[in-house]
């Protein structure tokens, strides 16, 4: 583990209050790790928002029932496959399935990516997590 530095901060005692209100509805032991994963937050936004190289998942629920929805979902993850490493798809019922995709690469092209599959008629609902490599963090 990193050398750890020790700082000071000052600020409004009504602010503190709801910054401990609110890491305590979050279970946070202390300040320090809530703060660390506040700034590892902004780290992580401004990975995406530079179009670093990162990680992001991909959900969404379709109907599968749909002509030719199956196969524009696949010819895009076809497009897209350098970017893929994994993809799990669950059968929730009858007519509802629900697909996860685990990506790494340029968060633009996550982004168009995610885009493209979402913007699709038949895909219900879906959502991209930007995550990230940890290797700026
Ligand atoms: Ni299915």
């Amino acid at each position: 583990m990193e050398k750890t530095v020790r700082f000071g901060v000052s600020m409004e005692k009504d602010l503190l209050e709801k910054f401990d209100d609110l890491i305590s509805q979050r279970n946070y032991k202390n300040r320090s790790e809530a703060l660390r994963d506040l700034i590892r937050s902004e780290l992580v936004k401004e990975e995406w928002l530079q179009d670093q190289v990162t990680a992001g998942v991909l959900s969404f629920v379709y109907d599968h029932h749909i002509p030719g929805l199956m196969a524009k979902l696949t010819d895009i993850q076809h497009e897209y496959g350098p970017l893929i490493h994994a993809s799990m798809h669950i059968h929730i019922d009858h007519h509802n399935c629900l697909e996860t995709i685990v990506l790494t690469g340029k968060a633009r092209s996550i982004q168009a990516f995610a885009d493209k599959m979402l913007s699709i008629r038949g895909v219900k609902h879906g959502m991209l997590h930007s995550v990230s490599r940890g290797s700026n963090l």
